[in-house]
């Protein structure tokens, strides 16, 4: 099987790709990362990518603040294929991905929830678990459908929630599964594509 070539988009810091650059140096995750790609030109995520040499790019949405216009998602589906790109990673990616990159990648966008979904979907999901006095939440692989957290789930990791939790606190080890999650449920993904 040959090796996936991975393509980024994140709004933000950056450390679940950073996680999925970590895992692929160890040696745990069979994968390349062809292209980032932020909505932020001044996204960490940007400078975590050009840190390890990955081309890294912006997606012009036209100054929109949260809208993701047709045409920039038919801009970023046309830089992801330029970069050979096989499969979509989402991370902390804050806009809705819809028709012109769901047609460009079907069942091939992934992205990581920091929740058990389909409980706490949307924002700040760690804040609602805090908020809901849950005693247990946790993290999410999914594929990416038209809703909002809604696709298939693929993977899911538990995390406790103690009564004494800020959101920041569980935030912070709800991100600690991300980071284990995200990397091993992609690397099972793409091996069940490249059969
Ligand atoms: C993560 O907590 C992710 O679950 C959420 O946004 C955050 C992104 O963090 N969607 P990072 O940019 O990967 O550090």
């Amino acid at each position: 099987m040959g090796m996936i070539t991975l393509g980024i988009l994140g709004s933000g810091a950056g450390s679940n790709m950073q996680a999925i650059l970590d895992a692929i140096d160890a040696g745990a995750l069979d994968a390349r990362v062809g292209i980032v790609l932020s909505d932020h030109p001044d996204a960490h995520i940007l400078e975590r990518a050009e840190l390890k040499g990955i081309r890294a790019g912006v997606i012009d949405c036209s100054g929109h603040s949260m809208k993701f216009p047709d045409v920039a998602q038919e801009e970023t589906a046309r830089k992801l294929r330029e970069a050979g790109v096989e499969l979509v990673c989402l991370a902390g990616f804050m806009r809705m991905v819809k028709r012109p990159l769901l047609d460009a990648f079907p069942s091939r966008i992934l992205n990581i929830h920091p929740s058990l979904l389909p409980v706490f979907p949307g924002l700040e999901a760690w804040r609602q678990a805090v908020e809901a006095g849950v005693s247990e939440s946790g993290v999410t692989v999914h594929l990416v459908d038209a809703g909002m957290d809604t696709g298939l789930i693929l993977g899911q990791e538990r995390v406790s929630v103690f009564p004494d939790d800020t959101p920041e606190m569980l935030h912070a080890r709800l991100q600690a599964a991300e980071h284990r999650l995200y990397p091993a449920v992609i690397g099972r993904y793409a091996a069940q594509l490249m059969q």
